[in-house]
């Protein structure tokens, strides 16, 4: 994202204390709100530029087409535009995204795609297969993260459906305990409490679902403070929530203390262990000091981890679980007198892509036990690497203890600079703020020979050489609007041209 010179000068001359304020009385005022309307106008002219320039040309279309485009002629086409935008993610040069990628299993999941790609779940007489497969990547999962999936005891088993993704199980299991405690009862504004490093679909699951999420600042290893956690909570509250790990530092959160907390107030928990699911059991049978983040504290009422991602199933699929029944029916959404008939779901989806059930159950038990353990050691051993060259350059210090996701900030060369640097060279980072800082989420694709060795040759070459001119259309001014002016709306402005940018044929 791009973003021209007389908008930083414009936004550099308002005073950051005054600019939040000002943010909204601007626009009104006669020249400057015309300069700041035109200077969004012509941002978002550059932001469709730059998405254009990147799109590709091949059978572009914008309309039905009258005759039918051969089959063949597609084949080839979409094989031409994977060939070209795969090399980056399959040498490693890209943060979490793909996270197995090894072709055998890419085609073995392909093949299941292929057999199942017209089931749904919602008609389990026609597909019972496909119910079957859902039910036991829920156990199976539910007893990797402690619970005991089998268990008659309604209140203690612990139990889940599958969902699209991360967010979708985080935004569920808000619904859950917002269901739940209507039932009992609790009217008026509910509230979650958050650590500030929880990822935004707790944000986007609260506005959706009108509960407030109050946010509470991490301390300077990234991790959530216990004790400005236990001020935050209100008589509002109905769950709490930790990270194991947190997208933007890799830090476990105290959730022994935490959900200690929320059991002793009788409230939910939720840990979030969308990244850390099928990564933190193996690393402790590993030997890693893996503090108890899951079902085994009898204070985690509920807890998210993405299949889709260290689970090495295909995109779209995350498990959401529950200890006890009563809170995945509070998942439930059952409509018994409409007009179609009898109508229920697990979720907020009707119709649901068997096909993802079927690849995440195959990609499970393909993996099996030994598969997941092999993986973590990889990943675990070029994460050790990593960090220690990121800690070798002068300038960088790595942020709090992280085991696979690695953030680096820098006192000494911005950050972000590096970060433009390193697209340059090839790579796909994460840039983060608060403070500023970027990531590098290990995968097994940066396992392969000579991954780290590069990355940490570029890394090397890109804190040199941001010291210099900075990169033509870098990231680097936008971070820094984003973080040196409180200037959100403006940013979110952009953002959403970005967006537009991006939607628009
Ligand atoms: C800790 C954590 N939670 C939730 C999510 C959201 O997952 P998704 O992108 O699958 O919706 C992510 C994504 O990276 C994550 O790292």
């Amino acid at each position: 994202m791009k973003l021209s010179q007389t908008a930083q000068d414009l936004l550099a001359r308002i005073p950051p204390g005054v600019a939040t304020r000002l943010e909204g009385v601007l626009e009104k005022v006669p020249g400057v709100g015309q300069k700041v309307r035109a200077e969004k106008k012509k941002i978002a002219l550059e932001l469709k530029h730059g998405v254009e320039k990147q799109r590709p040309k091949e059978l572009t279309m914008s309309a039905l087409p009258q005759k039918p485009v051969d089959g063949a002629t597609v084949l080839s086409t979409l094989k031409a535009l994977t060939e070209r935008e795969s090399p980056k993610w399959r040498e490693g040069k890209v943060s979490g995204g793909v996270y197995h990628g090894d072709p055998a299993h890419l085609r073995l999941l392909d093949e299941v795609y292929a057999l199942f790609s017209q089931t749904n779940p919602l008609h389990a007489d026609v597909w019972p297969s496909v119910a079957r497969f859902e039910s036991e990547i829920v156990a199976m999962t539910a007893q990797l993260l402690g619970g005991d999936p089998r268990s008659t005891d309604d209140a203690n088993v612990v139990c889940g459906t599958l969902s699209s993704g991360g967010t979708e199980s985080i935004m569920l299991a808000v619904k859950s305990y917002r269901e739940h405690a209507r039932s009992r009862g609790r009217r008026g504004r509910l509230s979650l409490v958050v650590p500030a490093s929880a990822h935004p679909a707790f944000d986007k699951a609260g506005h959706t679902l009108e509960v407030d999420v109050i946010r509470v600042p991490v301390g300077s290893d990234g991790r959530a403070n216990v004790k400005a956690m236990k001020a935050a909570l209100r008589r509002s509250t109905i769950a709490m929530v930790g990270s194991a790990p947190s997208f933007p530092h890799g830090v476990i959160d105290p959730i022994e203390e935490l959900s200690e907390l929320a059991r002793a107030r009788r409230i939910g928990f939720h840990t979030d262990a969308c990244l850390g699911g099928f990564v933190l059991p193996f690393a402790r049978e590993l030997g890693y000091p893996v503090p108890r983040f899951d079902f085994s504290l009898p204070g985690v009422t509920s807890m998210s981890a993405d299949t889709h991602k260290f689970g090495y199933a295909a995109k779209g699929s995350s498990v959401v679980l529950y200890r006890g029944r009563a809170l995945r029916r509070s998942q439930y959404f059952i409509t018994p007198d409409w007009s179609g008939g009898l109508y229920a779901t697990p979720g907020f989806a009707g119709s649901r892509p068997g096909a993802l059930v079927a690849s995440a159950w195959a990609a499970l038990v393909t993996t099996g036990k030994k598969g997941y353990l092999d993986a973590t050691r990889a990943v675990l051993e070029t994460a050790a690497k990593v960090r220690d060259a990121i800690r070798a350059i002068p300038e960088l210090e790595v942020v709090g203890d992280p085991l696979w996701v690695i953030a680096f900030r820098s006192r000494k060369v911005d950050v972000y600079r590096v970060l433009d640097e390193m697209t340059a060279r090839g790579w796909s980072l994460n840039g983060l703020q608060k403070p500023a800082a970027v990531h590098l989420c290990v995968t097994l694709r940066h396992t392969q020979p000579g991954v780290a060795e590069r990355f940490a040759e570029d890394l090397r070459a890109s804190v040199e050489a941001a010291k210099g001119a900075p990169v033509e259309g870098g990231m680097a001014p936008v971070y820094g609007l984003a973080s040196s002016l409180p200037f959100k709306g403006l940013v979110g402005d952009l953002l959403a041209a970005y967006l537009d940018a991006l939607h628009d044929p």
